[in-house]
């Protein structure tokens, strides 16, 4: 199975996506997590992908699509994958949908998140994230443990850099221009379903089950 978890920075695909990655059986692929190892591994893509994400910009395409290429070469992947973060412009979808075909695993579904942008905001003003296993919290109703740490493997529990005030805005500038147009993209390849991403996180997931059942 092929599927994408598709949704403006902040909608909650992090949240949702292990759980539904488990029940489809098949790993979570997030770009944006990927690019956060390279930059704790201090790699040569680390170093070029900080730049991109500290001012809330997109990772060049044939960067991006190159990475996505080699996690897909990996044995767990072989059945396929879930899509968190990809693709993210229109040029990363239309390299995504001829080169899954190619593999004789064409996307199948699409989940579109809708979550409004002061939501967006207010999320990840408050998103603490774990600084090793990547759990992520939130100040409000979803708080780490004493002193900021991970309640999920104990180690600190940091605000994001690009979760600044400052970078929220200018991510969401970057999905309204760049991101938002990919939908229309992924409509004309397969069932696209909208899923409205307020109220709780349990009642997201349900509808989520709703329209993708094991
Ligand atoms: P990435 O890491 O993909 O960030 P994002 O898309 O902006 O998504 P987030 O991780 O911020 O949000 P999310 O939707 O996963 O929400 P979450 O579940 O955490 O990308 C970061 C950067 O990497 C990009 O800006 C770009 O530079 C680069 N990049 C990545 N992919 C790329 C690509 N394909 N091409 C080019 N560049 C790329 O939830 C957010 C918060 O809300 C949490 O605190 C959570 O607890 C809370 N929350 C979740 N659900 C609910 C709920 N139902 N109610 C209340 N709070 C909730």
């Amino acid at each position: 199975v092929v599927a994408v978890l598709f949704g403006p920075p902040g909608s909650g695909k992090g949240t949702q996506a292990a759980a539904l990655a488990a029940r489809l059986g098949v790993p979570h692929v997030a770009t944006g997590d990927i690019f956060r190892k390279h930059l704790a591994g201090n790699t040569d893509l680390g170093q070029l992908a900080k730049s991109y994400m500290s001012a809330g910009k997109l990772v060049p395409d044939e960067v991006t699509c190159k990475l996505v290429a080699s996690r897909l070469g990996e044995p767990d992947a072989a059945n396929g994958g879930l899509f968190d973060g990809f693709p993210r412009s229109v040029a990363q979808a239309e390299w995504l949908l001829p080169f899954l075909s190619g593999r004789g695993q064409p996307l199948e579904v699409a989940v579109n998140l809708v979550v409004p942008d002061d939501q967006v905001v207010t999320r990840l003003g408050g998103r603490r994230t774990c600084t090793s296993c990547g759990a992520t919290y939130h100040v409000a109703h979803a708080p780490p443990g004493p002193g900021d740490t991970c309640t999920r493997c104990g180690a600190t529990v940091i605000r994001r850099p690009d979760d600044e005030d400052a970078v929220i805005l200018q991510r969401l500038q970057t999905y309204h221009a760049e991101t938002a147009p990919v939908l229309g993209v992924l409509r004309g390849a397969a069932p696209v379903h909208d899923v409205v991403g307020t109220g709780t996180i349990d009642a997201v997931a349900e509808r989520i089950a709703r329209v993708i059942p094991a």
